[in-house]
């Protein structure tokens, strides 16, 4: 049995603050094997730099996935350059940096498989391809690599596609976790073939903002044309939101859990 801690994405300082004050405590309660967190948004909501990274996986995050967000800072370099374990979508074309799935051996409980696809409706990226097909040949190249589970993290807007994709692996991996609308869903479930799924796993971050960003800010932009950029609301309080999953095999979770907390 794996159990894994899978974080949503951690923005600003007020994320980070957060992740600090929640996470000791959680790993030891849960034992976690290993803890993931999506990090797109960890410096200043835009993207994330080699600093805030250092930052997280000193408060206990082992690996890491990049979405949309991350190519806003040039720092995305070297943070996709292998040195650090953190993966991007992989419905990518080649010769962009990084890779979109990685294994991390986790010892007696055996070795376990991260991939992450990028949604295509209403993301604004025209660079990404389908999502399907990246991630059957990711699976058909791991068939005899000896994987004790499989998370496919969906990046994407819609709940349709997220459904879409997991039920059409559901059997196929362990767990599919969706990211990216910051807004936590209760749909939590394993699905008719043993894989677990939820549509949005949440964020950790300003609780009362518009997605990270100061909601007086968002509320000027719907009302006026020459709004100001967005900016971080770093008062009020935090959420974290989490889900917990026990993976007994490849291709199928015994359960998920969710964690949404208030700080
Ligand atoms: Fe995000
Ligand atoms: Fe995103």
């Amino acid at each position: 049995m794996i159990k894994i801690l899978y974080i949503g994405d951690i923005c600003g300082r007020p994320g980070r603050e957060a992740v600090a004050s929640v996470l000791p405590e959680l790993r030891k309660k849960e034992k976690p094997d290993i803890v993931v967190a999506d990090v797109e948004n960890l410096a200043h909501g835009r993207g994330a730099t080699v600093k805030t990274v250092r930052e997280v996986m000193s408060y206990g995050i082992d690996f890491m996935t990049a979405g949309n967000h991350i190519w806003r800072r040039p720092d995305y370099e070297e943070l996709l350059s292998g040195e650090f374990p953190i993966i991007r979508a992989a419905n990518y074309p080649e010769d962009i940096p990084g890779k979109g799935f990685d294994i991390v051996d986790l010892g007696r409980k055996g070795r376990v498989m991260f991939m992450m696809v990028q949604g295509r409706q209403l993301m604004n990226d025209s660079v990404t391809t389908d999502m399907l097909r990246p991630i059957e040949k990711i699976l058909e190249n791991s068939r005899d690599d000896n994987l004790e589970g499989i998370v496919l993290e969906i990046h994407a807007e819609t709940t349709s596609e997220k459904v879409a994709t997991a039920l059409y692996f559901d059997g196929k991996l362990s767990a599919v976790v969706g990211t990216h609308t910051h807004v936590p869903t209760a749909d939590e479930r394993i699905l008719p073939n043993g894989s677990a799924f939820i549509s949005d796993i949440g964020m950790v971050g300003p609780m009362n903002s518009s997605l990270w960003v100061k909601a007086e800010i968002v509320q000027q932009q719907l009302r006026y044309p020459f709004a100001p950029s967005y900016d971080i609301e770093e008062d009020g309080e935090r959420r974290f939101d989490a889900v917990l999953l026990e993976i007994d095999s490849r291709d199928s979770c015994t359960s998920i859990k969710r964690i949404n907390k208030v700080l």
